[in-house]
This record gives C-alpha cells, structure tokens and sequence, in this order.
C-alpha cells in the first residue's frame, strides 16, 4: 500500500494506559486472568489447539443435558461449521434455573422504566416463574421447537421473558426493534414464517409514547399467517384486539402453572435470528446456534467486562439489536448476575439519566455506543455530577470511538478508575470478537486492540486478495479460524451467506470493515470498507476524518462521505453538527479543514464542509452515510428507506444545507 498516510497512529502521539490502579484496587474479588501474559498464554492455545480450549471452557460455562463428543466441524471454505456437535442444552435453563436453583433471591432484572422511580426488581426465582408461564402459552398457541416467533418489544422485563420463553420450549426468536416501521416489521415476520408475534399496547421512550400494537396491526394485514398476537400491557392505552387473534400477555399467564420443563435442543439448533441491513439487498435474517453462540456471550462477559458474582451490569443497547440480546440478555444471565433493563433515553428527563442510573444501582460495568457519549459530552460535564464509584468498566461499542471522546469516558465518566473497553464486532460474529479484557489489556484510545481468545485476525489486500503480514499494515480485516459464536446461515438463503461472508476472500471469514495492525500488533478499526475513501490514491478512512474534525472544539459530530471527483478519483466531504451558540462562517471552515490538515495531512482535506443542525442517524446510532453520500452527488430522488432514522425530518436540513453552499 505504497503512498498511503502511515497505516497507524505514530507510536509517540499515541498513550497506552494501563488498567487502572484505582480498579484493580477496589476489585471485589480478582480479575479472572492474572496477567497480561496469562492472556497471551491462554490466547495462543485457543489459536494452535482451539478445541482444546473450547471443550474446556464450554464444560465450564454450560450446564449439558448431554455431553459433545466433536468439539468442531467443518470449515469457513465450506461454510459448515458446527460446534459441540452431539451436546444437547437448554438456554433458559443456563439462563435461570441454575441461578434460581441456587439463589432465588438473586436479582435477575432491575428494570429502570422509562420515568424515574417506576421501575422494578426481578429475581431469578422470579423469572424462572414468569419464563415458565409464558412458555406454557406460547405451547398452547401451538408454538414447536424449530417454529420463529416475532418479538415486537420495548425494553422492559418482558422482553427478557420472551426471549427466554422461546428459548425454553425450543423455539428461534426473531426479536424485531420495536423502533422499526410497519413495512419493517412485516418483512421480518414474513421472512421468518413467523405465526406468533408478541408486543405491548404501546411503549414509552423519553416521555414519549410509541404506537406498538398499531404497528404490528398495519404490519399483520400483509402477513397471512401470522395466528396470534400476544400483548403486553404496558400503558393501558385504548388499543384494538382482533377476537381470535389478539391476546393480552397478563390474562394467558395466569392460566398455567409456575414451572415448564426446558425442551433440550441440539447444540447446533438455531437460538435466534436477528436481521440486519448489509450494504445491498434486503435485511438479511442472520441465525446464531444456541451452544456456541451462549458460550460466545459467557466468555465475553466473564473475560471481556470481568463480570463477577454481584456484579450489576448495565448494557445501554436495546434488545433489538445484537447488543441487546448479547449484553442486556444473555451475557449477564449466563453467569448470573444482574443486568439493568433501561427503558428510556439518555436524555430523558435530563442528561444525567445515565450518571443516575448507575449511582442508583452501583453498576459495576456500563456498556454504550459513542453516539451516545458524544451527545452527553456536548451537554457538558456538569451533568455526570455522580461519583459512580463501583464502576469497573467502561464499554464502548457499534463505531469507533474518536480518541477525544474516549478521553472524555475515561476521565469524567469513569474518573480514571475505571477501564474504557473499545469493543469491536459485529451482528454475525455474536461477541465481542477485538477487544481488551478489562483489568488486563493495555489499551490505547481509538484502537479496540486484540483478539478476543479463538479470533485469529488477518489482514487482507483488497485488491489482490493476499494476506498481508507483519506489523504496521493496512488491510481488509477477515479472520482465519472459525470460532464458536459465528453466525452460522442467513435464514433461508445460505448462498447468501456463503457470498457475503466466506466467498470473499476463500478460507476466511470477512468482516466488511478495514483495519490497521500497528507496531505491537493493536488494531484500528478504520470503518467499513465502502465508506473508505480513495483521493488522489490515498486510501482514507473516513473515520479517521471523522476522528480529526472531532477534536474540534466546536465540533461535536461528523460524518464524511467520498464523493466522485473528476481531478482526484474522490474527494472528501464533511458533514458536521456544532455546538450550540457557534457562529458559522467561512473563518470557521477553514479552521475545520485546518484541523484535518494539521492532524492528518493536505491530502485528507475535506473538499467541502457542510455544517449541519444534526446528521441522520439510525435508531440505534448509527450515521447513515448511505444518505449522506447520495445527497453529496445530487441523487437526492434515491436516498431509499428513510423511515429507520431516528429522525427523519434532519434529511430535509441537509439537502437544504448542501443546496445552499453550492
Ligand atoms: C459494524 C457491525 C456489534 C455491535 C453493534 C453493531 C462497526 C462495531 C465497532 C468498534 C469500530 C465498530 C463495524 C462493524 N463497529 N463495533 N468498536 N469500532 N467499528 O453491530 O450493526 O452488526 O454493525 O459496526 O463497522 O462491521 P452491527
């Protein structure tokens, strides 16, 4: 890659810090793994002897109602892997009963509703009852082992209830974002053969009240075979029920008893599907298998967030999405710890929800998306007025996490005694797959650092398709070995999966996104590998520009896009939002293309800046630059679903934005 800027930060702007004293500290009990060299150790065995390390640890974590003799099977070239092949389990029964069994006391939920002070506790004896009463209806409702219910859910306990109440009888959930459009929705069920959809009247969501119930009716006039709707009461709200189809959650509870017996499920049996957009086509329902995919989630949470006996964990994701049902659900519930369900917003009624939340409830580990940091950074520091003193953990998780913002988590939220984990993975991979382990990894902000134990990281050459080795390179990041917690089909297209995912580079899986391997063998996650842009054959990493407009001090959020140029292949442009009160003139824009000149050199200057009132952003976050790109080239008749965003009305700003400047 010769002409490039230097693949990797210089090794003299970067800070490595080390796990903080202060938790070490005022740890508990002790982190799970010793050392940093322990971690190297046990790493290279998961490479050189992965079924070794897997048995053991799957034999550890995982109650079997019986055992596996074949540790793996096939290959990512064949796309066939399996795991723990003839082991049968029961995901609720790792999930529950054995805490309950236990502990009944143990809190299993602290739910956080969407006003504060109207939420509730739930014990795992608790839950062992109300996942049993809601699988004994889901049987009545001729729900079988194999069959997909949709879950159309807010986030409240019940949604953990669903989950786990598919699960216990065997069934795939097919969890829908309850943030999603009718049209959404029915293209889920429809995909799915989902027959069963479970949802609320209404949900609330900062002071807000959402139509749930009328959403899945819109969705369900195009979906013939969907029988019955469940629904649970939330607000009371006046909602329609169809006679025959509709039924309310807290009336079929009540019919059956207080215990189900778990249905074992082979290994292999799918535990979920969850849809996901990629770069074309339609959403694609990506499956995860119930033993690997656990063992993924346990594994992560007891290496990764150092979860221990007591812990309280709070993972800001919805269950809507893979952070939801990794790190709200089932990480914490594998090892048997509370995990807070928060129902609200950041900002909702203040800016100090979260910094609340988490004094409240003495969490010890808090997980959230950069977006959300950036946007608590920018209503100022005097909002996380908390000392928040049991946290251990800081996770960060869905993009990169510019170094600014990084700094702002280490030193204001978690006032340098905590660790910030930058966590990089993907809907596919089921766990955190780079990644520090809290209390072990040196970390360096913007880099999600190493391998998680099974992950054998390559970088390939794009163009050639050659792996390229050694240090302080650059490449397509794909990895080489599969690992318990892959996603194993895309539900009813394989070939699909097979295209996407193993077909690209032969022998590897490929990850979609570009990343850097620096001199000690760190990795930068650069963005996915379309939002890369080419100028002058410089290859740029927009997250990169984004990371350098950022350090701005008027700068709060920015999205680039590569646009055609007829001069220079690409040119960088720059979507911006500042703070507010900031007087926006051509002063100010030069300024921001000198602050990516000085931080990363002439050649990333962007061509234009557009400073905007806000960028679009899906509901879980994530800047669509999709639109952006297509609003930049003039294409402003094709920008697609908009629907998804958060708010749709900011697309209208921009395009008036971009026209303006021009
Ligand atoms: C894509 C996966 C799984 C978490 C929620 C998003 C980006 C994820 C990081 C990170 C930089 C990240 C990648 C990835 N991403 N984590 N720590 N640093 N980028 O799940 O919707 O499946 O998106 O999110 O581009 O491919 P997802």
């Amino acid at each position: 890659m010769s002409g490039s800027p230097p693949a990797v930060p210089e090794a003299h702007s970067v800070e490595t810090y080390h796990p903080p004293k202060a938790m070490l500290e005022n740890h508990p009990s002790k982190h799970h793994l010793s050392s940093f060299e322990e971690y190297q150790k046990l790493y290279k065995q998961s490479i050189t002897e992965p079924k070794v390390f897997w048995a053991e640890r799957a034999r550890e974590l995982l109650t079997w109602s019986k055992d596996f003799q074949t540790v793996h099977s096939g290959s990512l070239a064949n796309g066939d892997n399996a795991w723990f092949v003839e082991g049968e389990l029961n995901a609720s029964y790792n999930c529950v009963d054995r805490h309950a069994h236990k502990d009944p006391n143990r809190v299993a939920i602290i739910y956080e509703a969407d006003e504060p002070g109207e939420g509730r506790k739930v014990t795992y004896g608790e839950l062992l009852r109300e996942v049993s009463k809601l699988a004994h209806v889901l049987t009545n409702l001729g729900v079988r082992k194999g069959d997909t219910v949709a879950i159309y859910l807010p986030m409240i306990p019940e949604a953990i209830v669903a989950l786990l109440a598919c699960s216990r009888i065997g069934a795939i959930h097919s969890v829908v974002f309850a943030g999603f459009s009718s049209d959404s929705l029915r293209d889920r069920v429809v995909d799915a053969q989902s027959k069963v959809v479970i949802t609320t009247d209404e949900g609330k969501r900062g002071g807000k009240l959402i139509g749930t119930k009328k959403i899945v009716d819109e969705a369900l006039q195009q979906c013939p075979d969907v029988r019955n709707v469940l629904v649970y009461k939330r607000t009371g709200a006046d909602i329609n029920m169809t006679p025959g189809r509709d039924l309310w959650w807290h009336e079929e509870v009540e019919k059956y008893p207080a215990y189900y017996t778990p249905v074992p499920v082979a290994s292999e049996d799918p535990l979920f599907l969850l849809y996901t957009s990629g770069s074309t086509g339609k959403p694609k329902g990506v499956a995860h298998s119930t033993a690997g995919y656990l063992l993924g989630a346990a594994m992560t949470g007891k290496y990764v967030f150092d979860i221990h006996d007591g812990d309280r964990y709070f993972c800001g994701g919805d269950v809507g999405w893979i952070t939801g049902h990794t790190y709200v659900v089932y990480a914490p519930l594998m090892l048997g710890v509370t995990t807070v369900v928060f129902e609200g917003t950041p900002a909702y009624p203040n800016f100090s929800r979260y910094w609340d939340i988490i004094e409240e409830h003495k969490v010890t580990q808090f997980y959230v998306a950069p977006t959300a940091l950036r946007l608590l950074k920018r209503a100022g520091d005097h909002h996380v007025r908390n000392e928040m003193k049991y946290l251990r953990v800081l996770g960060s998780v869905g993009e990169p996490i510019a170094p600014e913002v990084w700094q702002w988590y280490y030193d204001v939220v978690g006032k340098g005694r905590a660790q910030v984990c930058d966590t990089y993975w993907q809907t596919e991979t089921g766990s955190n797959v780079i990644t520090p382990l809290a209390g072990v990894t040196p970390t360096k902000p913007g880099s999600a650092s190493l391998p998680f134990f099974g992950i054998e990281p390559a970088l390939v050459d794009p163009v050639t398709g050659e792996e390229i080795h050694g240090n302080d390179v650059e490449g397509v990041l794909a990895f080489k070995q599969a690992w318990p917690s892959m996603a194993r089909t895309v539900w009813g297209a394989h070939k699909r999966y097979m295209e996407t995912y193993l077909q690209v580079y032969k022998g590897y899986y490929f990850t979609g996104d570009g990343a850097a391997r620096d001199h000690e063998g760190f990795y930068w996650i650069r963005g996915r590998v379309d939002d890369v842009v080419n100028v002058s054959g410089h290859r740029l990493s927009t997250a990169e520009i984004e990371a350098a407009l950022i350090e701005h001090h008027s700068i709060t959020e920015a999205a680039v896009v590569g646009v055609a140029d007829e001069l220079t292949g690409q040119a960088v442009n720059a979507f911006v939002a500042v703070k507010e009160g900031t007087e926006v003139n051509e002063a100010l824009r030069k300024e921001f293309i000198l602050q990516v000149r000085r931080s990363i050199g002439p050649f990333a200057a962007p061509k234009a800046i557009y400073v905007v009132p806000d960028l679009p952003k899906t509901r879980s976050g994530k800047i669509m630059r999709r639109i952006l790109r297509k609003i930049v080239a003039g294409e402003e008749d094709q920008l697609g679903d908009i629907t998804t965003l958060s708010d749709p009305s900011v697309v209208a700003k921009i395009i008036e934005v971009v026209h303006e400047q021009r």
